[in-house]
């Protein structure tokens, strides 16, 4: 199939189109550049052994997005592009609707109009909030606990609405965990902008020495060491499922909302030492005070992906350290790190009108 990626430029997204071209997929990007380097794309060409165009579009802009549709003509679009921080949404609500909501309504009317009507959604865990009992089941109650949250249920509904209203339209919701990891080669992974909001990413940029210490948000929940427990999943076995999700999607020509998760909890603590233990360093921490709107323990059940998909998480919690350590390591700064593995391979012309190449290669 021939897939528009938009947001396939960030971190999952770029997992999932080595992921797509793995599988015989042709991939097409669509990225506005808000949080990815143009720099990113030597690296996926490398990996993937073949060119692939990146546009440098926003999703809201409708005639950019009307002309990457005309150019090529998508069998599906798999739908990355988001603003992504819990915190910055609170102080930025407007920005966070604006960008992911109205991109979606934009990027449904435009795949309305040109007759793609297979989208695969990247949702979200948060929008179980606080979920009243573990593992989380898809029928768990949905909440919402801050805007980002707001966007991803809200995304959910809009597009449920129309594959009620558009008997052609299917699609797939897929509500990740906690993704983490890199790519197996270190070539590609996640790079944070500015102070990492996430925990992995922390403890990556404190073993390289880059922050002195890491912060423990709060070591008194009812948890097995106090810590808070989350269902850590590696962005590869993410990648994979965002293809067989894809795939079952097309083959069975129905729509579904799935849980991906290993469906295993691991607190904080028990992160930070798998992650010394592929380090081999020490990871300092302290305890500091809970972080506002943190649950106790989120994990999936992942039972509903698997009967569907026949799809489970292969890798396991010391994979991705052994593999997020390995990409930290390399590209100490992300893709502003210069490594001599990651050489451009010979630009190609874009040939959708009205969009343009990345101007940083
Ligand atoms: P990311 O920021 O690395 O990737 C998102 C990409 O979308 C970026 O490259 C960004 O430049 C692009 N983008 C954002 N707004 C855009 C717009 N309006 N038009 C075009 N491109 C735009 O984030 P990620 O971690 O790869 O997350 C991908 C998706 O998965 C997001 O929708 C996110 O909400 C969702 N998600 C992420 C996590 C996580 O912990 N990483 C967990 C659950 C869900
Ligand atoms: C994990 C655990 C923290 C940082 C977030 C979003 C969610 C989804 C995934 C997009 C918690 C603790 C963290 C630190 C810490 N994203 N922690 N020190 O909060 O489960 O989920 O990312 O959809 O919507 O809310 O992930 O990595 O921030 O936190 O102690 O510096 O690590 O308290 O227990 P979270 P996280």
């Amino acid at each position: 199939m021939r897939i528009l990626v938009c947001g396939g430029a960030g971190y999952i997204g770029s997992h999932t189109c080595v992921t797509l071209a793995e599988r015989g997929h042709q991939v097409v990007i669509a990225d506005s550049g808000v949080n990815s380097s143009p720099r990113v794309m030597p690296r996926l060409q490398r990996l993937v052994g073949a060119p692939l165009s990146l546009h440098r579009v926003d999703l809201r802009d409708r005639t950019a997005l009307d002309a990457l549709f005309t150019a090529y003509r998508f069998d599906a679009v798999l739908h990355f592009a988001a603003l992504k921080a819990v915190g910055d949404s609170c102080r930025r609500p407007l920005e966070y609707f604006d960008n992911n909501i109205s991109g979606t309504i934009v990027l449904l009317r435009a795949m309305q109009d040109a007759g793609v009507h297979r989208l695969v959604f990247s949702s979200s865990a948060t929008v179980y909030g606080e979920p009243a009992q573990v593992p989380v089941r898809e029928d768990a109650g949905l909440q919402v606990t801050n805007p980002y949250g707001r966007t991803k249920l809200v995304a959910e509904q809009l597009i449920g609405d129309l594959c009620q209203a558009d008997p052609a339209f299917r699609a797939a919701n897929l509500r990740y965990f906690n993704p983490v990891g890199a790519h197996a080669s270190g070539l590609i992974g996640e790079d944070p902008a500015g102070e990492p909001n996430n925990l992995m990413p922390y403890i990556c940029q404190v073993a390289v020495g880059q922050r002195e210490r890491l912060r423990i948000f709060g070591d008194d929940y009812p948890t097995i060491d106090g810590t808070g427990v989350r269902d850590y999943i590696h962005v590869v076995d993410l990648a994979r499922a965002h293809v067989d999700a894809l795939e079952y999607m097309v083959r069975a020509d129905r729509s579904f909302t799935v849980n991906l998760g290993t469906g295993r909890g691991v607190s904080v603590l028990e992160l930070v030492h798998a992650f010394e233990r592929a380090c081999g360093r020490r990871i300092p921490y302290e305890i500091v005070g809970r972080r506002p709107g943190d649950a106790a323990a989120v994990y999936a059940d992942p039972t509903l992906a698997q009967q569907l998909l026949g799809w489970q998480a292969e890798h396991d919690v010391d994979a991705m350290c052994r593999d997020a350590w390995r990409w930290q390591a390399m590209n100490p700064q992300g893709y502003r790190s210069t490594t001599r593995r990651a050489t451009p391979p010979r630009l190609r012309r874009s040939r959708a009108v009205g969009a343009r190449l990345a101007d940083a290669y």
